[in-house]
Formats: structure tokens, C-alpha cells, sequence
């Protein structure tokens, strides 16, 4: 049994940011800029699990181009109530991307940790080149240095759901993006 309070952090309330024909022609013109600048180089998509789902599905289907797609995932573990995560990644080094051209596909950019961890990582095992592409992005957020080559959209520091994005691992099947309301 869960307590009120509990229920109460699963299911939030929430508003529409981004309706489903926005971000399907966004993704329709990533797809199209992704498709000129990697022709020839058989690039190799590497989706951040779990929120790359829905955005890596619909994209690689609008790249016109041969591709492989992989993933590595990423868990934030909560220590308690303290606010410090730690990241647990299954990581890249299994798989083969050296001398490949490598697209980190990502569903939303925040501190920005995940991301540039991740490319650390791709990077010792020397790829030809690597990118950072993401959904959303949370340029107020970032707390590292980062240089993201694909963005859909960039958002102010709201927490969103929706279309691969949880929170407390539900609402990923919303087909928009939503902003969860701070009822505080
Ligand atoms: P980072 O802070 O950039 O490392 O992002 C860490 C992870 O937090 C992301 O991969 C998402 O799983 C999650 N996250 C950050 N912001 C949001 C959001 O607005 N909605 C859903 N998940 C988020
Ligand atoms: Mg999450």
C-alpha cells in the first residue's frame, strides 16, 4: 500500500507544452538535417535508455540514410531523501565504435551529467566522431560545458513528461510533451 503523499509524487498534475504534430515536424526536419550531414557514414545511433524510446523510434524512421542503432542506459539512483544521484550506467564499452561515426540520441537534456558521462565514455574508445542529439533541452540547467549538434526544442528549467519522458517511470506513453504544474 502506498501512502496519500506517495500517489501524490507518481501522479501529477500537468499542461501541454509541446502537442504532437510540433514535435513530429521538428523531428521531421532533424531527420532531414541528419540525413544530409552523415551521408556516407553509416552512422551508428546510440539511444540513452530510457527516455530516448519514442523520440530515437520516430527519428531514425525519418533518416534516410543506413544506420545501426544501439543503447546504453543510464539510472539515477536517489540516496534516501538527499538530493545527491548516482549515476549507473551500462555502459558503451561493449560495443563497437571505434572508427564509427556515433549520434548519442538522447530524450532530454538537463545538468547536462548524463550526457557529457556518456560521451567520456564513447570518446576513450575512439570513435570517427560523436555527437550529442536530444529532444529537449534544458539550457538553463546545464552544469558542465556541453555542445549539443541536434536539439528539438529548448524549455526554461519546468519538469516534462510525456513522449519517453517519466516521472517516477509513468506517463512515457503520453504522445506530447507535458509540463508538470509546481502546485506548491
Ligand atoms: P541530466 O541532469 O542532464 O544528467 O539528466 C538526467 C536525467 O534526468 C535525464 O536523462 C532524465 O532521465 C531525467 N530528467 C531530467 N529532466 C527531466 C524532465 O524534465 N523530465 C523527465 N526526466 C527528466
Ligand atoms: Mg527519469
Amino acid at each position: 500500500m502506498k501512502s496519500p503523499q506517495e500517489e501524490n509524487l507518481e501522479l501529477k498534475p500537468f499542461e501541454l507544452l509541446l502537442d504532437q504534430t510540433t514535435i513530429s515536424r521538428r523531428i521531421n526536419a532533424m531527420g532531414q538535417q541528419i540525413t544530409r550531414d552523415y551521408k556516407d557514414k553509416n552512422p551508428v545511433l546510440l539511444g540513452v535508455l530510457k527516455g530516448c524510446i519514442i523520440f530515437l523510434a520516430d527519428l531514425i524512421r525519418v533518416v534516410n540514410l543506413p544506420l545501426e542503432i544501439e543503447f546504453v542506459s543510464a539510472t539515477s539512483y536517489r540516496h534516501g531523501a538527499k538530493r545527491e544521484e548516482e549515476l549507473l550506467f551500462s555502459g558503451p564499452s561493449h560495443i563497437p565504435l571505434k572508427g564509427r561515426h556515433v549520434l548519442i540520441v538522447e530524450g532530454v537534456v538537463d545538468s547536462g551529467r548524463t550526457v557529457s558521462t556518456i560521451l567520456e565514455q564513447v570518446r576513450k574508445v575512439e570513435p570517427a566522431s560523436v555527437e550529442i542529439v536530444t529532444l529537449v533541452d534544458k539550457p538553463g540547467s546545464h552544469r558542465t560545458e556541453i555542445d549539443i549538434a541536434y536539439k528539438g526544442f529548448s524549455i526554461g528549467n519546468e519538469f516534462v513528461i510525456g513522449f519517453g519522458l517519466d516521472n517516477t517511470q509513468k506517463y512515457r506513453n503520453l504522445p506530447f510533451i507535458g509540463k508538470v504544474i509546481d502546485i506548491r
